[in-house]
């Protein structure tokens, strides 16, 4: 019986493959307010903006690559049944070779109907304009979460986090619930592993945390060598 790895990750992890992270200097909220481009009301306001927002992240999603930290993770599915908790939307897991991957604030690559969140389809770098229709006729939009509205996989990810024998934490701010409450849903006898350049704040119920003060890039391949030499049953 493979140990079940659970990695919780966020926008830093996806940094060093050139795309912005949200919170750090220079990062996506220093340039565009998240009211205006990533909530219902700012796309009631200006779907064109919220439109030209998401259409210039899809391309730069879609032309990014994968980096060592995303790659590292994929190898450890040699080992270990890995379970990736992404608050990322630019697909790069996917790309790196991670076979399952639950999106909780949706994919970049995806637009649905307004009317219907059923509705999805992959795009993948293309642009959506105001007057594209989905097929029931309603004008399409980014299948990204946005604040204030409901994140779906939320239940399925505790679950999934309530059966780690590790947790790993990579490049998050856990500024942004209920993502940052998962952390309560991991067991307190299980190891943790936070990879992160700055000294994130948030706590666990395990004892046995290991902050890894490095980058993805840095850090993520170190720490899955040492759990393929040290845990691979
Ligand atoms: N490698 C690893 N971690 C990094 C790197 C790097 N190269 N560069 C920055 N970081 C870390 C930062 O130290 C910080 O802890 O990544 C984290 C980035 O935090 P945020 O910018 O807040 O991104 P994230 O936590 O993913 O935001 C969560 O907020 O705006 C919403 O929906 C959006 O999914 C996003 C959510």
């Amino acid at each position: 019986m493979k140990k079940k790895i659970v990695i919780l990750t966020g926008a830093g992890i996806s940094a060093e493959s050139g795309l912005k992270t949200f919170r750090d200097m220079g990062g996506l909220w220093e340039n565009f307010a998240i009211e205006d481009v990533a909530s219902p009301e700012g796309w009631r306001r200006n779907p064109e903006l919220v439109l030209d927002f998401y259409n210039q992240r899809r391309k730069q999603a879609f032309a990014a690559l994968p980096n060592a930290g995303h790659l590292a993770l994929a190898k450890l599915e040699e080992f270990f049944e890995v379970k990736i908790i992404t608050q990322n939307v630019d697909g790069l897991h996917e790309k790196a070779g991670s076979s399952f991957v639950i999106h909780l604030h949706g994919e970049l690559s995806k637009v649905r109907s307004v009317h219907n969140e059923a509705l999805v389809k992959d795009i993948g770098s293309a642009f959506i304009e105001l007057g594209d229709l989905a097929e029931d006729g309603a004008q399409l939009r980014p299948h990204i979460v946005w604040f204030g509205e409901q994140v779906p996989m939320i239940e399925v990810a505790a679950e999934i986090c309530q059966e780690a024998d590790i947790f790993m934490v990579i490049g998050t701010s856990l500024q942004v619930y209920p993502a940052a409450g998962l952390l309560s849903y991991v067991p307190s006898g299980v190891p943790v592993y936070v990879i992160d350049p700055s000294t994130p704040s948030y706590s666990f119920n395990s004892t046995d945390v290991r902050f890894v003060q490095k980058t993805a890039v840095e850090g993520v391949p170190v720490v899955v060598e040492e759990l393929i030499n040290t845990h691979k049953k």
